[in-house]
C-alpha cells in the first residue's frame, strides 16, 4: 500500500471511474454529476486507484480546491503531469522529450518563478481595462454570427453550425491571424483537447494504444510550425495585435525564446476556443431544458451578468487540473504527502451544496450564487477570464432578444473528454422573434 492509500480513504471502483474516466462525461447528468454528489457527501478528498493511472486524490469540494489552489508553493503543476494522463501516456510523452512530462513550454506546465514571469508578459494586454476596447469588434462578430443563424432556416445543430465558431472567430480577430486560416486553427484546437474522443483522433494513429499521446505531439508540432511563420512576421513588422505582443515579448532585453511564444499562443488558442464554446453551447441547452430562465432572460437583459456567470458555473467547461503536493501538508484536516497527486474537479466543486445550497444542481439565474470554481484560483487564474465574459455576454445580448423560440431536435452528444469540452452536438429547432 502507498503512502497516499493510508492517509486517505479508498474511492470504490465504480465511482472512481465515473468521476475520472473521460467516456464517463459523455454522460455527465447520469454519470459523472452523481458521482460528485456521492463524494463530496462520502468522501471529499478520497484516493481514486484506478488500472493505468497513478492513485489520484479525488478534490471534489468547493473550500478545497480553493485551498490547494492558492497553495502553489505547496501543490505545484510540475513536475508532474498537470493534466491526468494514463500512466502509459505519461510515459510515451517521457520516452519523447528525454524524460521531462513538459511536452510544451505553456503556463499551466510551470511554477513560480517561471510562470510569473513568463505570464507577466501579457497580463496587461488581458485586464479589463485593454480588453474593453475590444467590445464593439466582438459585437460586430456576434451579430454576425447570430444572422448567420438565422440563416439556417430554423434548424442547426448549434454546436458545429454556430458553437465552435463564434469564440473561434473572436480568438483569431484578437490574434490577428487571417480568417482564411480558420479551419487549421480549428482542426489544431480540437485535436488539443478531444485526445480522448475516438471521433477526433488523426485516422492514422485511431488505433494504436499510444493514440492519444500521439496525437497531441502532433498537434503541438502543427501548432509549432503554424506560428513560427507569424513569429517572424510580426518581429519584422510588428502590429498592435495580441500575436505582435507575444512575439516581441523581451525578458532582459531579448526577445522571448520561441518556444515561451510558442507556448503562449498555444495556451490562449486552445484555452480560449473549447472553453467558451463549451459554455456557450451547454448554456443554450440549459435555457432550452429551462425554458422559464430563458424568458426572464429575455424580459430583463440586466440579468445576462447573471447568466453568463450561471452558465460558467453549471457548465465548467473545463473538467479538471492537477496538482501535485512537493512537501507533507493538510487538506480538510487530513494528511497530504509529498508526491501526493490531486485531480481539481471543478464541475464538481461548482455543484457544492455546501456552498451552492440544495439547489446547486439547478441553472438558476435569479439567485446571486457568488464566487464560482469556473476560472480557477491562484496564480493559475485563468487569465482569458474578461475576455471570455465578455464575448459570451455580447453574444447572449445579440442572440436571445431575436430568439423567438428554442427546442431540442434531436440528442444531445458529448465529448468524450475528462479535460476540457462539453457538448459536441446539440441539435436545435428554433424561430425567430
Ligand atoms: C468560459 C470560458 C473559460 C473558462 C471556464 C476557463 C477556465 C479556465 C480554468 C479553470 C483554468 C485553469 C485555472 C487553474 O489552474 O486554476 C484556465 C486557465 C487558462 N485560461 Fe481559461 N477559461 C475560459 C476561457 C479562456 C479564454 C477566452 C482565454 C484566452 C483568451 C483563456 C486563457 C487561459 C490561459 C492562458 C490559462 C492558463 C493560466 C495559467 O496557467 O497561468 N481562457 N481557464
Amino acid at each position: 500500500m502507498t503512502t497516499t492509500q493510508q492517509s486517505a480513504a479508498l474511492i470504490p471502483d465504480d465511482v472512481a471511474r465515473a468521476a475520472v474516466l473521460p467516456e464517463s462525461y459523455t454522460d455527465e447528468k447520469n454519470v459523472t454529476y452523481p458521482a460528485f454528489a456521492w463524494l463530496r457527501k462520502n468522501n471529499p478528498l478520497g484516493v481514486a486507484q484506478l488500472d493505468g493511472f497513478d492513485p489520484i486524490h479525488l478534490v471534489t469540494k468547493f473550500d478545497d480546491l480553493i485551498s490547494i489552489e492558492r497553495r502553489p508553493e505547496i501543490f505545484a503543476n510540475a513536475p508532474k503531469n498537470p493534466i491526468l494522463n494514463s500512466q502509459a501516456d505519461d510515459a510515451f510523452i517521457r520516452s519523447l522529450t528525454g524524460g521531462s512530462i513538459r511536452s510544451i513550454d505553456v503556463v499551466t506546465y510551470m511554477d513560480p518563478p517561471e510562470h510569473t514571469t513568463i505570464r507577466r508578459l501579457i497580463n496587461p494586454w488581458f485586464r479589463p481595462g485593454n480588453v474593453k476596447q475590444f467590445a464593439e469588434q466582438v459585437r460586430g462578430l456576434a451579430k454576425r454570427e447570430v444572422d448567420r443563424l438565422f440563416d439556417y432556416d430554423g434548424e442547426c445543430d448549434f454546436a458545429k453550425d454556430f458553437g465552435l465558431l463564434y469564440p473561434l472567430r473572436v480568438i483569431m480577430t484578437l490574434f490577428g491571424l487571417p480568417p482564411e486560416d480558420e479551419p487549421k486553427v480549428m482542426k489544431l484546437t480540437q485535436e488539443f483537447f478531444g485526445t480522448n474522443d475516438p471521433e477526433e483522433q488523426r485516422a492514422e494513429v485511431a488505433m494504436t494504444p499510444d493514440a492519444a499521446a500521439r496525437m497531441w505531439t502532433a498537434a503541438v508540432a502543427d501548432f509549432n510550425a503554424y506560428f513560427h511563420q507569424h513569429t517572424m512576421d510580426r518581429r519584422a513588422n510588428p502590429t498592435d495585435d495580441l500575436l505582435s505582443i507575444i512575439a516581441n515579448s523581451k525578458i532582459d532585453g531579448e526577445f522571448i525564446d520561441e518556444r515561451y511564444a510558442n507556448g503562449e499562443y498555444i495556451a490562449i488558442a486552445t484555452a480560449g476556443h473549447d472553453t467558451t464554446s463549451a459554455t456557450l453551447v451547454g448554456a443554450m441547452l440549459a435555457l432550452i431544458e429551462n425554458p422559464d430562465q430563458l424568458r426572464l432572460v429575455q424580459n430583463d437583459m440586466s440579468l445576462v451578468d447573471r447568466l453568463v456567470e450561471e452558465s460558467i458555473r453549471y457548465v465548467s467547461p473545463v473538467k479538471h487540473f492537477m496538482r501535485t503536493a512537493v512537501q507533507d501538508a493538510e487538506v480538510r484536516g487530513q494528511t497530504v504527502h509529498e508526491g501526493d497527486r490531486f485531480m481539481l474537479c471543478f464541475p464538481s466543486a461548482n455543484r457544492d451544496e455546501e456552498k451552492f445550497g440544495p439547489d446547486s444542481h439547478d441553472f438558476d439565474v435569479t439567485v446571486d450564487r457568488g464566487k464560482h470554481a469556473g476560472f480557477g484560483f491562484g496564480p493559475h487564474q485563468c487569465q482569458g477570464m474578461m475576455i471570455a465574459r465578455l464575448e459570451l455576454k455580447i453574444l447572449f445580448e445579440e442572440l436571445l432578444p431575436r430568439l423567438g423560440s428554442v427546442e431540442l431536435n434531436g440528442t444531445p452528444r458529448y465529448t468524450q473528454t475528462n479535460f476540457v469540452g462539453g457538448l459536441k452536438s446539440l441539435p436545435i429547432r428554433f424561430r425567430h422573434a
